[in-house]
C-alpha cells in the first residue's frame, strides 16, 4: 500500500471484527515497531500482545471502561523505561515517552498498511495494567491499542484536522 494512502486512511477503530490477527501480518507490525528510531538507539520499549479473553476483558476496564477494545482478537500495550543519561532539552529523562510515541506511530501505521485496524489509547490506569500484565517496576505503560480487522465503519479519509495555513508559519 502507498505510503501516503497509508497516513490518509488511518483511522482510529473503535468496531472489531473477531477474526484472528494472522500471526505473519502481527510480526511486520511488531517488526515495524522494533526498527523504529530512539534517543542515543536505546530502544526503551517492551511489546505485549495480550489475546486472552480474561486479560482482555480486564485491559477494557483498566481502561476507562473502553468495553469495546475487548472485541478486538489482540491487545497491544507498549511499556518503556527511563533513560537515565541526559539526553537533551527539556524533556531530559522523560524522553523514553517520546521514544514510545515514535514506535507506536510506526506500529499504528504498519497495521493499517496490513488492512488491520488501531486505536491509540491513552486513557489507561498503568498500574492497573502492570498488575494484569505482570510488568516488572520499571516498566511503565505508554500507550495501548486494540489491534484487528474493522468491522462498522473502517478506514475512511481523514479530514476533520486544522488547515495547513493555520497550523504551519514561515518565520
Ligand atoms: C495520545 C492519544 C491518546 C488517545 N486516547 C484515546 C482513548 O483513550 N480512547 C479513544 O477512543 N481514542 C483515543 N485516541 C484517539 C483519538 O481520539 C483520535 O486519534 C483522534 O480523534 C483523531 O481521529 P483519527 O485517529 O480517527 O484520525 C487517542 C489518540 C492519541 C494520539
Amino acid at each position: 500500500m502507498e505510503f501516503y494512502e497509508v497516513l490518509r486512511t488511518r483511522r482510529s477503530i473503535r468496531s472489531y471484527k473477531a477474526d484472528p490477527v494472522p500471526e505473519d501480518a502481527l510480526r511486520r507490525v511488531l517488526e515495524a515497531a522494533r526498527i523504529a528510531p530512539s534517543g542515543s538507539n536505546r530502544q526503551p520499549w517492551r511489546f505485549y500482545v495480550v489475546k486472552t479473553p480474561e486479560k482482555k476483558r480486564r485491559m477494557a476496564q483498566a481502561c476507562g471502561g473502553q468495553t469495546w477494545i475487548d472485541q478486538a482478537p489482540a491487545v497491544i500495550v507498549a511499556a518503556g523505561w527511563k533513560v537515565p543519561t541526559n539526553r537533551g532539552g527539556y524533556i531530559g529523562e522523560m524522553s523514553f515517552v517520546m521514544d514510545l510515541s515514535i514506535t507506536f506511530t510506526h506500529l499504528i501505521l504498519a497495521a493499517r498498511a496490513e488492512g488491520l485496524g488501531t486505536c491509540w489509547i491513552g486513557a489507561f490506569q498503568n498500574t492497573e495494567v502492570k498488575k494484569i500484565l505482570g510488568l516488572p517496576d520499571d516498566e511503565n505503560v505508554v500507550a495501548v491499542t486494540p489491534l484487528g480487522y474493522p468491522d462498522k465503519g473502517g478506514f475512511t479519509e481523514n479530514t476533520s484536522r486544522k488547515p495547513l495555513e493555520e497550523i504551519v508559519k514561515e518565520v
